[in-house]
């Protein structure tokens, strides 16, 4: 049987990272940050190539570094997490030919996610921008998790504050615009939901709450799957 696939898409800070990682967990599924993949391309450009996120052949020669040395230790390291590599990962993002060159990797682990403590995943959960729309329009599920702007902000604050960065809400807030903007306003996979996502909005919900509506949504919508196909 082919493995299931859950696409979560949505704004930063939204809470779709976090819910993706509940639902992995609790479904015992593969889970894949895709945005890990674009932070690991800006860091890569920005530390190793010592280039600027405009430059277009560095941008494109850091695509294919991260293509072909990616490892889950790589998409884990906090330095993807940083502020500069966050800005110009939404610059890189931006470009084509990168999206492109990071696509079938993004497909390879929907289709055959990696083994969980040697156990076979029931399926693959991908998180991003354009999963649902591009990298997985067949995904069994699709969820958009969105919030409003100054709720989201305001999370990426405290959070960055908990890190003991020096950071104002106001800037957040600005930058955190700038980003959305630039995500959602892009012509290559723009930030969008796809036309059968279900969207949940985590601006007043507990992650709790948040989390048993998306489990929920997937429970009905898969047996409705299955019932659509009974003979
Ligand atoms: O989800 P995140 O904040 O880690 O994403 C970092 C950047 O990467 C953000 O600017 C959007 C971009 N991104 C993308 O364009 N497509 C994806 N599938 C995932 C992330």
């Amino acid at each position: 049987m082919a493995s299931l696939v859950i696409a979560i898409d949505g704004p930063a800070a939204s809470g779709k990272g976090t819910l993706a990682r509940k639902i992995a967990e609790r479904l015992g599924f593969a889970y894949l940050d895709t945005g890990a993949i674009y932070r690991a391309t800006a860091h890569y450009l920005l530390r190793e190539l010592d280039a600027d996120a405009s430059d277009e052949t560095a941008a494109i020669k850091a695509a294919e570094y991260v293509r072909d040395h990616l490892t889950a230790q790589m998409l884990a390291s906090p330095e993807l997490r940083v502020e500069d590599v966050a800005r110009a990962t939404s610059k890189v993002a931006a470009n084509a030919k990168v999206r492109e060159i990071l696509l079938d990797a993004q497909r390879e682990y929907a289709k055959t996610p990696p083994e969980i403590n040697g156990v076979m995943a029931g399926g693959a959960i991908l998180d991003g921008r354009d999963i649902g729309t591009v990298v997985c329009p067949k995904a069994d599920v699709k969820l958009y998790v969105t919030a409003s702007t100054e709720v989201r902000a305001q999370r990426r604050f405290e959070e960055m504050n908990a890190k003991g960065e020096v950071v104002t809400y106001d800037d957040i807030l600005a930058d955190m615009k700038e980003r959305d903007l630039r995500d959602s306003e892009r012509i290559v996979a723009p930030l969008k939901p796809a036309s059968d996502a279900f969207t949940i909005d985590t601006s007043n919900q507990s992650p709790k709450d948040v989390l048993s509506r998306a489990i929920d949504i997937i429970r009905g919508h898969l047996a409705e799957q299955v019932a659509k196909n009974a003979p």
